[in-house]
């Protein structure tokens, strides 16, 4: 069974609500799921993953500075491509609109691309991975459960 990994910071349990949804979804597609705090996640985490999804509050416009700092820590894995061609994707927590939401997302997806992972867009909703504004809805619930079941698929078509 592949293996995703998902990391999340959350101070207040807004971005990790989404990523206990995300997990529920991804692993009725079929896939193992380890979901960690990024305080406990390490880079043989990573190694194992066949997909990993990343996901933080907005904090000034960006990810907060744990899952950067996440993100820094990983570059002993790109010098010999440890992550090239597994499956990627990201998700935020914001606290109002316009507040930056989607920039935290692209931002973590630009750590991702480097790595040289798949990154797939979402046709409907949010188009660059769920987006929370404050206590995530059933509108966010619901967009966490197709992300989820779009990236299962996507690990599933990879990891083969
Ligand atoms: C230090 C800090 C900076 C923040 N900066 C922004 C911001 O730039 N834009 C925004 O929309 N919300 C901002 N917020 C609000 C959080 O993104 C929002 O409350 C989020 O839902 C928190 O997620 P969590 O419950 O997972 O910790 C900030 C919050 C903090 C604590």
């Amino acid at each position: 069974m592949p293996k995703v990994l998902i990391v999340y910071f959350s101070h207040g349990g807004n971005t990790r609500k989404m990523a206990e949804a995300l997990a529920a979804s991804i692993e009725q597609g079929g896939c193992e799921v380890s979901l960690k705090k990024v305080a406990e996640a390490n880079l043989e985490d990573l190694r194992r993953a066949d997909g990993v999804l990343l996901g933080a509050p907005c904090y000034f416009g960006s990810m907060a500075n744990p899952m950067k700092t996440f993100i820094d820590e990983s570059i002993p894995l790109f010098g010999k491509g440890e992550l090239v061609g597994k499956a990627a994707g990201a998700f935020a927590s914001t606290g109002g609109i316009g507040g930056g939401g989607e920039l935290t997302i692209l931002s973590m997806l630009h750590g991702l691309l480097i790595h040289g992972m798949v990154v797939q867009g979402l046709r409907k909703g949010g188009h660059f991975g769920p987006l929370a504004i404050g206590e995530p809805d059933q509108r966010v619930m619901d967009e966490c459960a197709a992300y989820g079941a779009q990236f299962a698929e996507l690990v599933n078509k990879l990891a083969v």
